[in-house]
């Protein structure tokens, strides 16, 4: 990639279209899930390589529990399989895990996979890696406001205390905002992703499905990146004027 390039500090990216994948090739929809899990190791080593900082991943959403239980099974036995045996890749690159999401109602071992990878790469300050499962950005407004409520209540904090700044630091992870979000498949929505963090994030909708999201076009979408002119709120046109 060109050095020129600005790198988003921030990266979402809702990894969508992993049952098109595998209908297209007249594979059952779980085997979708088995080559993301692919792509996503080389994608996270291409990431750490050119700079990304941090990188949160949309693997699970609160609503995906209205799946067929045998999908959600699947799901819940390879984030323990991926967490304990694919993702070496993480501390040889020295990315740093950490989730977002409600604990309840994760079987146990996936919660102890979870925890177990959280523990092995605490230290490390490569990319940050922000997995968010069974996670809902409706969900966190709710916890975090359980959460202030909690501290406001014990008089740890006062009402002047609360802040953009403040709310911020207290959602499920304390990380800067969202620069760019990239949602494969085609879908133009959110659907329940960080809708606190993305209030100014750049948007880049990909038709490819997940599993092809390689390296390639993850290049592509930093040169999309690259095009826009972000100007939260004001009117300055920054890379002229620079
Ligand atoms: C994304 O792919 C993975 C999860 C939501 C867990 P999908 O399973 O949503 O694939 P499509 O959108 O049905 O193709
Ligand atoms: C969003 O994809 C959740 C993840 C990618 C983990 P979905 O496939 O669940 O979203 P909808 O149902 O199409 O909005
Ligand atoms: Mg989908």
């Amino acid at each position: 990639m060109k050095d020129e390039l600005i790198i988003p500090n921030h990266v979402g990216i809702i990894m969508d279209g992993n049952g098109r994948w595998a209908k297209e090739r007249g594979m059952v929809r779980t085997m979708g899930h088995k080559n993301a899990v692919k792509t996503l190791k080389s994608l996270c080593i291409h990431m750490a390589d050119v700079g990304v900082k941090y990188c949160s991943l949309y693997a699970f959403s609160t609503e995906n529990f209205k799946r067929d239980k045998s999908e959600v099974n699947y799901l819940m036995n390879l984030f323990i399989e991926s967490f304990k045996k694919e993702f070496d890749f993480i501390k040889e690159k020295h990315i740093k895990v950490v989730f977002s999401g409600r604990r309840k109602p994760l079987p146990d071992k996936v919660l102890e996979a979870m925890d177990e990878l959280v523990r092995d790469t605490k230290n490390y300050t490569n990319l940050v890696l922000n997995i968010c499962l069974n996670y809902g950005s409706h969900a966190e407004i709710v916890d975090t406001t359980k959460k202030i409520c909690e501290l406001y209540k014990n008089n740890q904090i006062t009402l002047e205390d609360i802040d953009e700044d403040f709310i911020s630091h207290n959602l499920y992870q304390d990380l800067p905002p969202l620069d760019f979000v990239i949602r494969t498949s085609g879908e133009l929505r959110l659907s329940n992703f960080m809708m606190w963090q993305a209030s100014y994030a750049e948007f880049y909708f990909p038709k490819v499905y997940f599993p092809d999201f390689n390296s390639k076009e993850f290049d592509k979408a930093i040169i999309e990146f690259n095009k826009r002119n972000r100007r939260f709120g004001g009117i300055k046109d920054e890379k002229k004027s620079s």
